[in-house]
């Protein structure tokens, strides 16, 4: 069945003795109806002939910044803005160091710093290249930039060694794509919103009460959502950072009620709504409109009174529209998000801890335990806040297209 049809893939090859395994992937994805750009390295040539490649995609192989013969600039950005999807395939531990590292010195890392699609990156190398501390911190920087790793198996090397460093075999790199773009229309006509980063409750013009929410977690969950075709919306506090995706909507909010104000009005145009925002609880009675001067009191009393409860709101009204909330806890962790999964009447909470070192608060890792209404319950191991995305999404999906 042509799965792929329609879509256009550049397939990078890097210098190593897998890349012989390339013309078989290659040809895998024609196939299957992509249509099917080739960008070597230098040192990709010397393992397999561009020939061969030309013949198999019916395009000319790209490897050079200028063609040879005609002298015609190769345009790294208009390949970029050409594909759907880049795969690296094999990716030798100089090429992940280039990508890992920005630099820009042949047509395929020149091209994946252009790159606007989704990138997978099948590694190949000898095992002890593929476990040095450096390459693997690589693999980590690639993993962190949205990178997908198609991780390498164990077996016997070109090396005469055993260990872990082969190529994943190139049927099951092409099922991994066809997976990928499956997922990619998966939640397509659904709407999301995901509410991500601190809130600021003013004291007076210069000062505030706040926490250390940095919204990574909540805009890796709205770049998922967005990745498999769901329309999205992000509701985010202050925070620096910025969304990837240029389809995702953001609305900026400062305070919890403006967060509120912002969510109560999406709420019944929604399918789904995660909360991952670090709410405040509680916000200044009264704001001062001048700077409060430090010579006015030995002490001083801020009273603070209740914010609204978004969640629980939305818990009370809701029609249809499936809830998933946070629990960030310091100790009797899964009791307390029980609780609050009941009391906030959600269909999911995911449990993160304090006292997990690679959790919480800013980092560019966290753990979670997510649980559902029914009293199902999944704890995964510390990730990249982008795989627990994914994990997290997962979930949700199967809800979201019952
Ligand atoms: O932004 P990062 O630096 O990546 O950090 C991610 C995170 C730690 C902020 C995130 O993973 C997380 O745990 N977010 C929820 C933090 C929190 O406020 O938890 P809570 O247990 O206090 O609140 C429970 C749920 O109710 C949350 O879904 C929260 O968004 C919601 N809530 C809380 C208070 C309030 N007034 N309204 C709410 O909707």
């Amino acid at each position: 069945m042509k799965t792929l049809q329609g879509k256009h893939i550049v397939l990078g090859i890097s210098g190593g003795i897998a890349a012989y395994k390339s013309a078989y992937l290659l040809r895998a994805l024609i196939k299957r109806g992509a249509e099917v750009q080739v960008v070597m390295t230098p040192s990709g040539k010397e393992f397999i002939t561009p020939a061969t490649l030309s013949a198999l995609s019916g395009k000319p192989v790209v490897s050079e910044f200028f063609s040879a013969n005609t002298g015609e600039w190769h345009s790294h950005v208009d390949l970029g803005l050409w594909a759907d999807l880049m795969v690296i395939a094999p990716a030798t531990a100089n090429t992940i160091g280039k990508m890992a590292n920005g630099i820009a010195d042949n047509m395929l890392v020149t091209t994946y710093l252009s790159a606007k699609e989704q990138v997978m990156v099948a590694p190949a190398m000898d095992l002890d290249m593929w476990k040095h501390p450096s390459t693997q911190r690589n693999v980590e920087t690639l993993r962190k930039d949205g990178v997908i790793i198609i991780e390498p198996e164990a077996g016997e090397l070109a090396s005469g060694l055993t260990g872990k460093g082969r190529m994943e075999e190139p049927e099951a790199i092409a099922r991994r794509i066809e997976l990928f773009f499956e997922k990619s229309q998966s939640l397509r006509g659904k709407r999301v919103v995901v509410t991500a980063g601190p809130t600021y409750e003013n004291i007076d013009p210069v000062r505030f009460i706040g926490n250390y929410s940095s919204g990574k977690m909540g805009f890796a969950i709205a770049e998922e959502f967005s990745a498999r075709g769901a329309e999205v919306t992000v509701v985010a506090g202050p925070v620096s950072i910025k969304l990837q995706n240029p389809a995702i909507r953001r609305i900026d909010v400062v305070s919890a009620k403006e967060m509120y104000g912002a969510c109560m009005s999406l709420a019944g145009d929604s399918d789904c709504m995660v909360l991952a925002a670090a709410v405040a609880d509680y916000a200044p009675a009264v704001v001062s409109d001048k700077k409060i001067k430090r010579e006015l009191a030995e002490d001083m009393c801020i009273r603070l009174v209740r914010n609204p409860d978004i969640a629980a709101s939305l818990g009370k009204e809701k029609n249809g529209t499936l809830l998933v909330g946070f629990a960030l806890e310091t100790d009797k962790e899964e009791e307390n998000a029980i609780a609050k999964l009941k009391r906030k009447n959600l269909d999911w909470i995911v449990l993160n801890s304090m006292r997990d070192p690679e959790a919480g608060f800013m980092k560019d890792t966290n753990k979670v335990t997510v649980i559902s209404a029914a009293g199902d319950k999944k704890a995964f191991p510390a990730k990249s806040k982008r795989d627990v995305a994914r994990d997290i999404v997962d979930i949700v999906s199967v809800d979201l297209t019952k």
